[in-house]
Order: structure tokens, then C-alpha cells, then sequence
């Protein structure tokens, strides 16, 4: 018997046109100039991403799958669920960790990918649906950054936050994306949350400017996408790939600099942008944690920090983290300096 399939669109049709429109305005006009990475993911941008884990220099995705492979069992072992949310699913075999240990441990009914891409939740639900006989796959289509519903599964969830891209949020967006995931999950639930760690600034950078050019062209490729959505013409060879550490905000910020005095042309927005030489383009900020901060930003979110795995050169972070007493922080977050 087929498992059942079943996918809910949660974004109006004109989502993507709207929020690409909004975010090319707003980005482009203000001073410094900046887009958000979210708009790298194309099926171009999201090949060349898996192109990226594969590269020497980018230590994440291996060192959260060494973390997933060791810890697999004792973070089943500590949330029993039943549900496996997976937000930002993409195509991950990591996910399949986390699935085979809840099978074995026989607790597993249902899985909800939560993704922007219809076509890559379509892609893994099936295969997913083949491999566990008898797992529902309820695929959300979502931008989990701006609206979090999920869907009415039997608890306990456990709601996966991988690959480091908690760290893409701005930190006031992380503290509003967390309250909001906080709001969604009843006693009982887990977030797993993985974040990459500060280390050597030489490591960091070398995992964002690789020497041969993938995350160069990653970085260029969200030029592609604005001249597809918006009838633009940026010229991406124009521009030359940056990644630059931000010691005092632990971060790193994927630039794109222009080469020359330039004025590209958005139609669809009416908008002439200037570029002068050498000004820069912020195309994406990846924070980098320690366990002391996350720690503080989950608490303040409501989310008690239960279980800190790292790998054992603790280049990468795997929280898991619980609902904290409704009476406590989760009401101190959800309404600072309020009166309720
Ligand atoms: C894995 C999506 C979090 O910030 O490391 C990889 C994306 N950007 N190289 C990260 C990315 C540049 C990424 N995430």
C-alpha cells in the first residue's frame, strides 16, 4: 500500500512576486544596498548550494552529519515523536537520520517538510513515501519566515532546523522566528536546531570564497534570479564575490561588489539602481554561535536548552531544545515589559 501524500500550500499564488518585488525595493534602495539570501534558491541556486556541501572548504553540512550520525538515537531516545517537522527540508539525507532513528525506535507516524519549493517537496516526498511504508508525508508549502502553521499531527513533534540557516536571520528576525516557533509547540514537543560555530576567521572565510568559484557563482546567481523575476539587467560578471568576517557581530556577509561605475535597470520596479565602483551589495549574513549565546537567544524565545551536541573538533552545533514553563520566559518573551 502506497503511503499517503499529501501537500497544503500555505502562500498565496503571487507570494513570490509579491515578497521578491518588496525585498528588491526595499534592499536596493537603501543605503548600504542589500538583498535577502533567501533569493539564491532557484533550481540553479539550490544545485549550486548542494554543490557547495560537497566542496573542502565548507565544513558544515559534513560536520552536522557527523553530529546527526552519533546523536541520532539519543535525540529520538529524548523526544519519543511521533511527528517530524523539518523546516527548510530541501532534499536532506540528513533528515534520514533523524527518521530511521525514530522508526527504530518505533515511535514515528508522520513527517511534515516545510520548504518554499513545491517541486523539491513533491521530489523527496516521494521518495520518502517509498522508503518508509506506512509514514504520512503532509508537505507544507511555506515561507516558514514569514507565516508557521503546522498542521494538526499527533504530538510529540520534533520540529529540525538544520544546515545552519537559523543563521541567516538577522538577529531581531531569529528572535521573532523563534517566538513564533515557540508559540506553535505544545509540552512535549523539541526543537533540533543546528547552528555553525565561531572558529578561526581563515576556516570561515575560506568556507565562503572557495577556490574553485561555486559560492563566487552562488553569490552572482541571485543577480540571475532578480533579472528573471523583475526584467533587470544586472550584468553578474560585473560584479566580484566577497565573503568578509564581521568580528564584532560574529557573522559572515556574502558581498557582491561592483566592478565599475554601473546603473542597473529594474522594469518591473520602474527603479534605476546606481552602483559606483567598488560600492558594495550585502547578499547574505551567516551567523556563527556559541553555545553561550544560543543558549540566551533560545531562553528568550520561550525554549529551554536541554541537549548541546557538537562535532568533536566543535566546528558545528545541534541544540535540542524543550517548551520552558509556560509561566515563565515563554511569557516574558512573548510580551517584554508587558502587563499581562
Ligand atoms: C547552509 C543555508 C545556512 O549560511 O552556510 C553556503 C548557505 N551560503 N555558502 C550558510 C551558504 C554560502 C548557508 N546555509
Amino acid at each position: 500500500m502506497a503511503a499517503p501524500f499529501d501537500l497544503t500550500r500555505l502562500l498565496p499564488a503571487d507570494h513570490f512576486d509579491a515578497a521578491l518585488r518588496h525585498d528588491v525595493r526595499t534592499g536596493l534602495t537603501a543605503d548600504p544596498k542589500w538583498l535577502p539570501p533567501k533569493w539564491f534558491y532557484d533550481a540553479r541556486g539550490s544545485e549550486l548550494f548542494e554543490q557547495i556541501t560537497r566542496l573542502p572548504e565548507y565544513y558544515p553540512t559534513r560536520a552536522e552529519r557527523a553530529i546527526l550520525t552519533a546523536r541520532a538515537a539519543e535525540a529520538a531516545a529524548a523526544t519519543r515523536a511521533r511527528t517530524l517537522v523539518e523546516l527548510g527540508s530541501g532534499s536532506s539525507e540528513k533528515t534520514r537520520l533523524l527518521l530511521d532513528a525514530l522508526r527504530d525506535l518505533g515511535t514515528l507516524e508522520s513527517y511534515v517538510p516545510v520548504d518554499v519549493s513545491e517541486s523539491a517537496l513533491r521530489e523527496a516526498g516521494d521518495a520518502l513515501a517509498a522508503e518508509y511504508p506506512g509514514l504520512a508525508v503532509h508537505a507544507l508549502v511555506s515561507d516558514f519566515t514569514a507565516t508557521l502553521a503546522l498542521p494538526p499531527t499527533r504530538g510529540p513533534r520534533l520540529v529540525a532546523f538544520l544546515g545552519g540557516t537559523l543563521g541567516n536571520l538577522l538577529p531581531d528576525e531569529r528572535a521573532a522566528f523563534l517566538a513564533a516557533l515557540r508559540r506553535e509547540l505544545e509540552p512535549g514537543d523539541s526543537l533540533l536546531v543546528g547552528t555553525d560555530l565561531v572558529k578561526d576567521p581563515a576556516v570561515l572565510v575560506a568556507a565562503y570564497d572557495d577556490a574553485a568559484g561555486v559560492t563566487a557563482a552562488f553569490d552572482r546567481n541571485v543577480l540571475h534570479v532578480v533579472n528573471r523575476g523583475l526584467d533587470a539587467d544586472f550584468d553578474p560578471d560585473a560584479f566580484a564575490h566577497v565573503a568578509h568576517w564581521n568580528a564584532a557581530n560574529e557573522w559572515i556577509e556574502m558581498r557582491l561588489r561592483s566592478l565599475r561605475e554601473q546603473t542597473v535597470k529594474i522594469r518591473d520596479l520602474d527603479l534605476a539602481v546606481p552602483f559606483a565602483e567598488g560600492e558594495e551589495l550585502r547578499t547574505e549574513v551567516s551567523a556563527k554561535f556559541r553555545r553561550r549565546g544560543i543558549t540566551a537567544e533560545l531562553a528568550a524565545a520561550g525554549l529551554e536548552l536541554v541537549h548541546w551536541w557538537t562535532d568533536p573538533e566543535e566546528r558545528f552545533g545541534l541544540s535540542l531544545a524543550t517548551p520552558a514553563d509556560r509561566d515563565g520566559a515563554a511569557r516574558d518573551a512573548a510580551a517584554p515589559g508587558g502587563d499581562s
